[in-house]
């Protein structure tokens, strides 16, 4: 149990007690892997929800906005892949995929600032999650002014 992340845990528990809403049919795009990707990000502090390995990636539409600033055109798109960490000699190595989240602009989803947000499982179904309470706040409240982007350029430098 001790590997499964605290935000593993309230996905889970959301899971049963959420119907998606506007995630409902999301699906993850194809082809992530082929887009801009950051450096590893590790978070080691085993009280933070981001505790892990994780990866970013861009999409094409999104990049040069992501590079520069300014509001994302309808369509961008970001993934992030999570996995647990696996000591390797005393090195941090990414271990097992345990989450992967989606935001696409989508103009539709006015509830959540005209991004599509959706929680994904290892293997690539739906978590389930709902996007305004267990995305979009913590977006929301870190990324007014980037267009609730978090993450920064400078994890792929
Ligand atoms: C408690 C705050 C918090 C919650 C809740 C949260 N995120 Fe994030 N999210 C972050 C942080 C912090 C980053 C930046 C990570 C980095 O810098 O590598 C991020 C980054 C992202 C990114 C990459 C684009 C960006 O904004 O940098 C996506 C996609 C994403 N989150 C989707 C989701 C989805 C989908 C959910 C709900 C299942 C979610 N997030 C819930 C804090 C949160």
């Amino acid at each position: 149990m001790k590997e499964i992340t605290a935000l593993l845990m309230v996905l889970a528990v959301t899971t049963i007690a959420t119907t998606a809403l506007a995630a409902g049919k999301a699906t993850l795009p194809k082809g992530y892997a082929t887009w801009e990707k950051s450096k590893q990000q590790i978070v080691t502090d085993k009280n933070s929800l981001f505790y892990g390995i994780h990866y970013t990636y861009v999409d094409k539409k999104a990049f040069p906005v992501y590079k520069s600033g300014g509001k994302y055109p309808e369509g961008s798109q970001f993934v992030i892949e999570y996995f647990n960490i696996k000591d390797v000699g005393g090195k941090p190595t990414a271990g097992k995929k345990n989450m992967v989240v989606l935001m696409r602009k989508d103009k539709k989803q006015k509830e959540t600032g005209g991004w599509l947000f959706a929680g994904f499982n290892a293997d690539g179904r739906l978590s389930g999650v709902d996007p305004v309470k267990n995305c979009y706040e913590c977006h929301l409240k870190t990324a007014k002014t980037t267009d609730l982007v978090i993450s920064k350029f400078a994890e792929f430098k």
